[in-house]
């Protein structure tokens, strides 16, 4: 039972940071790296994946910062298209030394590698030759991967399989489709393949790596009713089905959820499940869920007989032109106006994210591990070289103690590792819109000096992390 009282971080926490592949190394198209479907898909209006943070050339300058910042793990992720160009057969030793380089220097500084085996850089190669996640072929191909990464890289003990599955369906520039195929009946079917390569990954990692820890890395929005109407309380219910637990009880249940199954029956676009399919599922459990929290949604129900209406995203950061999506005849996405927002129109809800962690820690019973949580903002420049980015950390002490206080509750939570360690390029909005403590000096057209510079909240998280916690309380 966890002490109630006074009750601090645990001792063994993990004070982290994050970052992903495409949005800091740049270099994507050299030492043997091919391109992945979600560069050749992120946003044009905004940088491109070439140079990225610099990070291909400037990885020793960033673990050294990762050092002074007092970080006890990092979360990064290997791009399979780096290490295997041709998506499967030939490895690339220039990507394996890379990372190699990358897993030696963070152990030397006593930062314990937090692996993502997949963010969202499923090579081009593979969407040409049979479709990508369409296909079951991709399966065995990912498994392969995992086993290069899992032979090279014994000495990581955490693993996430896969970043975000549920936004991978929800965002248009994550993947590609097959316009002679109804989109929605595609999506079921190829997130129905994800989760079976996720579930290989885990069955290798236990009979290859029997001591690490592997887990998926969820994006979750949990979902708030309008109103008390009890139509809007299930809409929310049934919003909290489609865009979380569908994804979750396939990953800690091994089933799927039975209204999610009957929808997708009733709508005609379930997907195929073979024979040992869900045995396969079913088996391959994890030993912590990684939750990525941002925000929160509030939604309405709708009737059947509504217009559908597609999510339209603010990139831009300028005005609030988000449209928010619909089920008909399930829910809708309405404006929270108790809660603040980010200049993208995202609300600012850190009890939304004690509660989240209440739900999932009640309906699962597994350890949590925060893989992401941040602000996107703009972030100047002073004259005198300094970065003042004080609403982020605002952000990011709010969302703290919310965590602190979901820990009180019961939850069990390993680690905090917020996003991003440094600036990186956001897949919908470029360098314009910042996340990290690291300030890089370039924006979307001028590449400058890649110079790195700590903002004010390097300096503010240095402080929580040297105190374990207790300066957010003083
Ligand atoms: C998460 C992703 O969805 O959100 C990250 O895992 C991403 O890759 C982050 O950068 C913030 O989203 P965005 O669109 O602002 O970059």
């Amino acid at each position: 039972m966890p002490n109630q009282t006074n009750l601090l971080f645990p001792k063994s926490f993990l004070w982290g940071a994050a970052t992903s592949a495409y949005q800091i190394e740049g270099e994507h198209l050299s030492h043997g790296k091919t391109l992945s479907v979600v560069e050749k898909n992120m946003n044009k209006n905004y940088a491109d994946p070439s140079v990225a943070s610099g990070h291909y050339q400037h990885w020793e300058k960033d673990i050294e910062l990762m050092k002074e910042l007092g970080l006890k793990a990092y979360r990064f992720s290997i791009s399979w298209p780096r290490i295997l160009p041709d998506g499967r057969g030939k490895v690339n030793q220039q990507g394996i030394d890379f990372y190699r380089g990358i897993i030696n220097k963070l152990r030397e500084n006593q930062i314990e590698p937090i692996v993502t085996i997949y963010h969202f850089d499923l090579p081009q190669c593979l969407q040409e030759e049979y479709g990508g996640w369409s296909s079951r072929k991709v399966i065995n191909d990912f498994e392969a991967y995992c086993e290069i990464l899992f032979t090279h890289f014994q000495d990581v003990k955490y693993w996430l399989t896969i970043n975000e599955q549920s936004n991978m369906f929800q965002l248009p520039y994550l993947m590609e489709f097959d316009p002679s195929i109804p989109l929605e009946k595609q999506k079921y079917e190829m997130n129905h393949i994800m989760t079976l390569a996720h579930a290989k990954a885990i069955h290798l990692c236990r009979a290859m790596l029997p001591e690490a820890k592997i887990g998926p890395a969820l994006g979750v929005i949990p979902n708030y009713p309008a109103t008390s109407k009890p139509e809007d309380i299930l809409a929310a219910k049934h919003a909290d089905d489609l865009r979380t637990y569908l994804f979750m009880d396939l990953y800690m249940k091994g089933t799927y959820k039975p209204f999610v199954w009957n929808y997708l029956v009733e709508k005609g676009i379930e997907p195929t499940i073979e024979a040992d399919d869900m045995e396969c599922i079913q088996t391959a459990t994890s030993d912590f869920i990684g939750i990525n929290y941002y925000q929160s949604q509030v939604v309405k129900y709708v009737p059947p007989g509504v217009e559908k209406k597609e999510l339209k995203m603010n990139y831009d950061g300028d005005n609030d032109d988000t449209q928010y999506d619909n089920v008909p005849g399930i829910f809708e996405g309405v404006v929270n106006p108790y809660t603040a927002k980010t200049r993208w129109d995202w609300d600012i809800d850190p009890i939304g994210f004690r509660y989240l962690l209440n739900e999932i820690y009640d309906r699962y019973q597994v350890p949590i591990m925060i893989t992401e949580n941040g602000i996107g903002t703009l972030d100047e420049l002073t004259e005198n070289k300094q970065i003042h980015d004080q609403e982020r950390i605002d952000f990011l002490r709010d969302h703290l103690l919310q965590m602190h206080a979901a820990i009180k509750d019961g939850v069990e939570v390993w680690g905090y590792i917020p996003w991003s360690f440094i600036d990186l390029l956001s897949t919908s909005s470029g360098f314009r819109k910042r996340y990290g403590f690291v300030y890089i000096d370039r924006n979307d057209t001028d590449i400058k000096t890649l110079e790195r510079l700590k903002k004010d909240s390097f300096y503010w998280y240095q402080k929580v992390i040297a105190s374990h916690g207790r300066s957010l309380f003083l």
